[in-house]
């Protein structure tokens, strides 16, 4: 583990607006390589791996984790990094992850993108889901995740199209410390409903959901676009819950066309 406890290992490129891209469980800073190599012309681009991902080491368990402590944690890291202002790019977790950011640090946000996400909070049977996985983890090591997750991250085809990009993201899966899979998948669990914050974001947001994402369904991003202020909505078709892997080009397009705003 490069870092100390709290401390966020990231890698970047380009120069101008930042950018924060933060990935989503069970994944790590690795997952942006496209979109580092892509838009460094548009964008200073930071990758961060949360708290327990990557090569961060994970959060205290002492002080309890949750999406406000992973939001703490970004925000301690952009300070680190002397940078005021960021734009945020939640995919998936970090989207949850993203609301908390914007509820604790609203003066640090200069834009929101919102990938593969939601604003809702878990069903009892979806805590339930999370709580046996977790105890899965324990047992069986990060497989358990592949084995669960695996199957559904990709829109039909995907597999078929790009054999590499399903690998990539299963060793991906695999290479995470069990002990930031079973923290996250609490965390998730017990983290509270955003919908009523929707109609306080005011700074630009791009929404953009996978046209065939069997995790996040088609309504929770039209909630998202219908709650927040002047919101953009893309759907990036070809794509499950991985655009930025399943259809690189139109999702970096996405990107391209919102940070030229700034
Ligand atoms: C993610 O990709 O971050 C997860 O699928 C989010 C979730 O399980 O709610």
């Amino acid at each position: 583990m490069a870092n100390k406890e709290g401390e966020l290992h990231s890698i970047e490129s380009g120069t101008g607006t930042p950018l924060a891209l933060v990935h989503g469980f069970p994944f790590d800073a690795s997952i942006w390589q496209g979109q580092l190599e892509a838009l460094g012309d548009v964008a200073h681009i930071l990758a961060p791996d949360l708290p327990g991902f990557g090569q961060s080491a994970p959060l205290p368990e002492a002080g309890g984790v949750s999406m406000d402590a992973y939001a703490e944690a970004l925000a301690a890291w952009a300070r680190d990094k002397g940078l005021e202002k960021i734009v945020m790019l939640g995919h998936s977790m970090s989207g949850y992850v993203a609301f908390a950011f914007a509820r604790r640090h609203a003066d640090m946000l200069a834009g929101l993108i919102l990938t593969n996400t939601k604003a809702t909070p878990d069903t009892e049977a979806g805590k339930e889901g999370r709580y046996k996985l977790a105890a899965e983890v324990e047992k069986r090591g990060p497989q358990a995740v592949v084995d669960a997750m695996l199957p559904k991250l990709f829109a039909p085809g995907t597999e078929e199209r790009n054999p590499q990009v399903v690998a990539r993201v299963r060793g991906v899966m695999l290479s995470q410390q069990p002990q930031g899979i079973i923290a996250a998948l609490h965390a998730m669990a017990a983290r509270p409903d955003s919908t009523p914050d929707l109609s306080n974001i005011h700074v630009p947001t791009l929404i953009i959901s996978g046209a065939q994402d069997a995790l996040m369904p088609a309504n929770e991003a039209e909630l998202m676009h219908s709650r927040i202020k002047d919101a953009q909505h893309i759907v990036i078709e070809g794509a499950g819950h991985l655009p930025m892997l399943e259809n690189p080009a139109a999702f970096n397009s996405a990107l391209r066309g919102f940070l030229g705003g700034f």
